[in-house]
This record gives C-alpha cells, sequence and structure tokens, in this order.
C-alpha cells in the first residue's frame, strides 16, 4: 500500500526571519526527519503564489533558490527518498487542475475567503489581481493532485484547508471517488501536536509578531543580518520599567520574547533559561546573553548556508520533480476522464 501524504509549501517572497524559521521551518523539517519513515514528505516552493500580490519579478528566481538552500542549511535531508522537494510552476498539472477546479468553486465561497479580503483591503483596487482571489484553487489543486491527508500549516491558512476539504468532497459526489479528502483542522492540530502555536515578537514592539510586513526592519531578525547587526537589534530590543524579571508578568512581552529568543538560539529548554534569569534586577545580563546567542547562531547558520552544495540541490530538486510530474499527470488524467475531456 502506498504511504499516506505529508505536504506543504513555504512560499518564496522574501528572506526568512528567525520567527519564520524557528515557527515554520525547523517544525517541517524536523517532521520530514522524524516521520518519513511512515509517510511521503512533499515539501515545495509555491512560485505560482508568489506573485498574486505584486512583487519585483527580477529578484523571483534568486529568492526561490536561496530558499531552498536555506532549507537545506536548516537541515532537509537531501538524501531521503521519502522526501521530495520542489518548485511548484515545475508541475504544469498544478496550473491545468487549478483551471479545471475553478469552474466548480463558487464566487460566493471564495469571496469569503479572509485572507484575500485582508490581502486586498491593503491593495489598490488596480492592483487586486484575480490571481489573488483564485489563491485558494491553486491550493487545493496542490494538495488534491497528490492525495494528502496531513497539511502543516498556520491558523490562517486554515479556511483555506477548509474549501480543499469542500471542493474535494463536491467533486467526490458529483463524479465519483476523484479524490482523497484532507484531515479536517481539528485532526491536522492533533497530527502535528499543536506547537505551532510558537509566536516571536517584534524586538521594537513586543506586541506585535516579528513579522515580514513589517515596515521597519529594527524588529526583525532576518537569517541574512550581519551577525553583528543582530546582534545590535536584539541590545536595543524594547523592555519595560519594571526593573526586576518576573516571568510570571503579562506585561514583560519584551523579557519574553528575549527568553524564547536565548531558549531557542542555544536549544535550552525555556524552563530552564527562564529559571536562570527569574528575580534579577538588571536587564542587562539577559540582553547580552541573548545577543550573543543570536550572534553566534547567524554564524554558524551562514556558515551552513555558504557550504550547502548546489549542485546536490538540483539534482535533488530534478529527481523529485520528475516524480512528481509522474504523480500528478495520473491525477489530473483522472479528472479529466471524469469531467468529459478524455
Ligand atoms: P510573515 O508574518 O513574516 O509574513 P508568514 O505569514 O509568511 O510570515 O508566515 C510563514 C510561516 O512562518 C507561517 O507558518 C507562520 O506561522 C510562521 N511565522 C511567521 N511569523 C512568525 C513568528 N513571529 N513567530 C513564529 N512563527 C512565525
Ligand atoms: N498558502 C500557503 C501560505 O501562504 C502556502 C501554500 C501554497 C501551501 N500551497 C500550499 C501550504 C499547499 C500548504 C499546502 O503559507
Amino acid at each position: 500500500m502506498s504511504k499516506q501524504v505529508i505536504l506543504t509549501g513555504l512560499r518564496a517572497n522574501n528572506d526568512l526571519h528567525i520567527g519564520n524559521y524557528f515557527g515554520a521551518l525547523l517544525p517541517i523539517i524536523d517532521m520530514a526527519k522524524n516521520k518519513s519513515d511512515e509517510y511521503q514528505i512533499n515539501l515545495f516552493v509555491p512560485d505560482l503564489h508568489s506573485f498574486t500580490t505584486p512583487i519585483d519579478h527580477s529578484q523571483l528566481q534568486a529568492q526561490i533558490m536561496h530558499n531552498l538552500r536555506l532549507f537545506v542549511a536548516a537541515g532537509l535531508p537531501l538524501d531521503n527518498s521519502n522526501v521530495h522537494i520542489y518548485r511548484q510552476s515545475y508541475i504544469p498539472a498544478h496550473s491545468e487542475l487549478t483551471v479545471i477546479l475553478n469552474s466548480f468553486s463558487g464566487m460566493g465561497h471564495m469571496n469569503r475567503m479572509i485572507q484575500y479580503k485582508d490581502k486586498s483591503m491593503k491593495l489598490g483596487d488596480d492592483q487586486i489581481s484575480v490571481g489573488l482571489f483564485d489563491y485558494p484553487v491553486l491550493m487545493a489543486a496542490d494538495i488534491l493532485l497528490y492525495g494528502a491527508k496531513f497539511i502543516p500549516v498556520g491558523d490562517d491558512q486554515s479556511q483555506h484547508l477548509e474549501f480543499t476539504r469542500d471542493i474535494a468532497e463536491r467533486m467526490n459526489s458529483k463524479f465519483g471517488e476523484l479524490f482523497t479528502v484532507p484531515e479536517p483542522v481539528a485532526k491536522q492540530h492533533e497530527f502535528f501536536g499543536k506547537d505551532q502555536g510558537l509566536r516571536i515578537k517584534d524586538l521594537v514592539d513586543p506586541a506585535k509578531k516579528m513579522s515580514k510586513s513589517d515596515d521597519s526592519d529594527k524588529g526583525i531578525i532576518f537569517l541574512g543580518d550581519s551577525p553583528e547587526a543582530a546582534a545590535k537589534k536584539i541590545r536595543g530590543a524594547t523592555t519595560d520599567s519594571f526593573g526586576k524579571i518576573d516571568v510570571a508578568n503579562q506585561d514583560q512581552a519584551g523579557i519574553q520574547n528575549l527568553l524564547q529568543i536565548l531558549s531557542l538560539t542555544t536549544g535550552t529548554p525555556l524552563d530552564e533559561v527562564t529559571a536562570s534569569y527569574a528575580g534579577q534586577e538588571q536587564y542587562g545580563p539577559l540582553k547580552t546573553d541573548t545577543a550573543e546567542a543570536v550572534q553566534s547562531f547567524l554564524q554558524s547558520f551562514q556558515e551552513r548556508l555558504i557550504a550547502v552544495d548546489g549542485g546536490a540541490l538540483l539534482a535533488k530538486l530534478e529527481e523529485s520533480e520528475a516524480k512528481m510530474n509522474s504523480i500528478a499527470s495520473e491525477s489530473l488524467l483522472r479528472v479529466q476522464k471524469a469531467i468529459g475531456l478524455r
């Protein structure tokens, strides 16, 4: 019997920050390592999704390859035959299935998509594209072509996952068993252990999460920051004026964020880190230690990034893309036959 599929896509629009790294990339890589005996793991770059909102196209190709190298530097294994790494646009069936699914997707349903509403609100009328509106249909095609059951994504993508289940169920009841229906969101959380709740906060405004959509870079540590500049950002982080580290104090978000970052960058459990600073009446030592930890984390990450074997990465992409093309074309043909195109 073939293995159940775990599938996820990470967009490559920007350099990743440490929130993306610890909150999304590392958990996915750990999963790829720990579950690949039992499951088929599909990890892909949804490059056709990259320009659903306007971008600088002269940077796209370099950014895609850069982010793929980041995955490898973060530990993604290239020599595991159950782990597939691919670029969406290299598998034309994604686009073709999207065109088909479009005719089975209701305008009303699509109009209720929160991400579409949020993103389009930030754009001028002439910048809102049909591609942005269609984003969830392409995402459904990404998932349904491979019969994926488990899809690790952040909460902001839950509605798209529900949409995928809905269109799969409707197509199945109209045309017979065409698609594997992914598990509902609650089951996904059960399966992945819901440690997706990690949120690194902005260094300047610790009430917000660290996010690349911020206006300024001061509160964000990018994986590509120079280690010295990153340490400086940590030393300048906003704290508070209580004058004592009290881990139970909900108003010490800045301090809690530093403890979290120190824990993640040194690989020390959070409660251990917290215990060793609790009660201190100066913030200086915590800031200095966190700055040093971030600096050496970035130094060693960037060394690993330079050492990534570009040839091995390309070979893996080509191998995965050939395999995914054969799986996806079979799924597409099944759909084409069912709807009367073949
Ligand atoms: P951003 O907010 O920077 O635009 P995305 O929304 O593209 O990030 O998120 C990509 C992935 O990174 C998601 O899985 C999301 O949950 C995770 N992520 C984003 N920001 C953080 C953060 N500050 N802390 C932890 N995880 C984060
Ligand atoms: N929409 C996802 C995001 O923005 C990325 C994505 C595209 C994806 N296609 C997917 C995730 C299929 C999981 C499965 O984070």
